[in-house]
């Protein structure tokens, strides 16, 4: 015999098990049973502080709960699927074990606030998991950084060879996009991170509730403002899918190079064995399927935020059932982010950086032309001038199948009299590198200056996580005091 629905009251007949097949959230929701289980522990805590509900009822429920959350940890709590959601399951739970009285912790309560408050408690955990995930990728790019700050490699544009760079810089580059994208999710975490317990089904409740105190048991800093909003809106939600999507699309930008990079035509990197696969044909293959993968993943993120925008779109005030497809999106999102991040970590710490093939290609695709230009202008010439003399030494070169360096001081003199044999040395794509010394440009001192921002940054982005982390752990333990 299946149990009953919550709201079996009002209804003559049960439900069909079509409905209840259709409308179950179980096989997500279920994920959040920890959290539905300190919710309720500061729910009951908070309505015996209150009076709401006498002391033995409420120790009777609170001893209840703390044997749900070990059943939880050995793996013992068994979901019942007949039932509708994680909330019904640990409420029939609650009452197999300590009787009638478990029917008493709903007072004042409603599975709209419970939901909203469960997925919020789970999304804060998700969230420093990924938040932990990129700043272990945006040590790892500092590191490759530190290791490679005077390996030079043509910058690109329009994916063209554009100026000398350091691998510093480049990667450096990646490690502050990454950073923002960490800041941008704790950012969101802080908007978030608020408590809707108390808001009950849409208008707050008639009890004399406290919800400063559950909202402090649970690590929120402070309760919702409003019930209505509390229980209607998810747009931490389709926040926490933009913050995921922008994620992933760096992520696959970099993805993106690793795969050009690994191949024969440019022969900058080659990624270490243990992080490739080969073809079950081609015996020579070894292919870079971790990064692809990476990329290809990207579409199922910026899918999840398309979908919760629309989901959310034209909902009226205040709950709607529709809500409930929020949970299975950006949970899957955001653990798929958590495993790309963490394996994009030692795809790039072991990779082989191939400095000669990188200089080689920054030596001879005029990178240093730009400069060829800054020299000119030392010696009195206009910019604008020297830009037509040097894209002329150029076509010269090319025609003749030289690099500006090649040149001697008589050909040089042919495009302009004021070029001598100083220009040989003002050209050479190290002094090319370290001339570009302007803040966040690519010379030494440059990226040294960039290294101790992003460690800074990352070390304030660990202390958060940490405390956090902390605070979170602290609340359970009193809860389950
Ligand atoms: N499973 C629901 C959800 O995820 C929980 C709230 C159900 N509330 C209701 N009135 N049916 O949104």
């Amino acid at each position: 015999m299946s149990k009953q629905a919550l709201w079996s009251g009002r209804f003559a007949g049960g439900m069909a098990e079509s409905t209840l097949e259709f409308t179950s959230s179980l096989d997500t929701d279920s994920a959040m049973v920890f959290f539905d289980v300190m919710g309720s522990l500061a729910h009951v805590r908070m309505l015996k502080k209150c009076k709401i509900i006498p002391d033995e009822d409420a120790d009777r429920i609170i001893g209840g709960l703390k044997t749900i959350v070990s059943e939880i940890e050995n793996g013992e709590f068994e979901f019942d699927y007949s039932l509708e959601d994680v909330h019904t399951c640990v409420e029939y739970r609650l009452t197999d074990l300590i009787g009638p009285a478990g029917g008493k912790l709903h007072t004042g309560r409603s599975r709209n606030d419970q939901v909203a408050t469960d997925f919020r408690m789970y999304l804060r955990e998700s969230v420093l998991d990924v938040v932990s995930a990129i700043d272990n990728l945006v040590d790892t790019f500092i590191k490759v950084a530190q290791e490679h700050g005077e390996t030079i490699l043509p910058g690109f544009t329009h994916m063209q060879h554009a100026q000398p760079v350091t691998v510093a810089q480049h990667y450096l580059a990646y490690a502050f996009k990454l950073a923002r994208d960490a800041d941008r999710f704790l950012d969101a975490y802080e908007r978030m991170n608020k408590c809707p317990l108390g808001s009950a089904a849409l208008a707050g409740t008639t009890y004399p509730i406290d919800r400063k105190m559950t909202a402090e048991a649970l690590g929120f800093t402070a309760p919702t403002e409003n019930s209505m909003d509390s229980v209607s809106d998810r747009d931490f939600v389709n926040e926490l899918a933009f913050c995921a999507s922008q994620t992933a699309i760096h992520l696959s930008s970099i993805s993106e190079e690793l795969v050009y990079w690994s191949s024969q035509e440019f022969a900058f990197i080659e990624m270490d064995d243990k992080y490739t696969t080969g073809s079950s044909i081609m015996p020579q293959k070894k292919n870079p399927d971790i990064a692809e993968l990476i990329r290809g993943r990207t579409g199922s993120a910026v899918g999840t935020l398309v979908n919760m925008l629309v989901m959310t779109k034209g909902l009226p005030l205040s709950y709607n059932r529709d809500l409930q497809e929020d949970k299975r999106p950006l949970m899957d999102t955001l653990e798929s982010l958590t495993q790309s991040l963490t394996i994009m970590a030692p795809v790039i710490s072991t990779m082989r950086i191939n400095k000669d093939r990188m200089r080689e290609c920054a030596e001879n695709g005029f990178t240093n032309a730009t400069d060829l230009a800054d020299y000119l202008v030392t010696k009195g010439i206009p910019f604008r001038e020297a830009h037509g003399i040097v894209g002329a030494s150029v076509r010269y070169c090319i025609d003749k199948g030289k690099i500006l360096d090649d040149l001697t001081v008589e050909e040089f003199k042919g495009f302009c009299d004021r070029i001598d044999s100083d220009v040989y040395d003002f050209i050479a794509v190290d002094r090319c590198v370290e001339r570009r010394n302007s803040i966040g440009g690519t010379s030494s001192a440059s990226t040294d200056e960039q290294m101790l921002i992003a460690i800074s940054e990352l070390m304030g982005r660990e202390d958060i996580v940490r405390q956090e982390n902390e605070l979170a752990e602290r609340c359970w333990n009193a809860l389950l005091e």
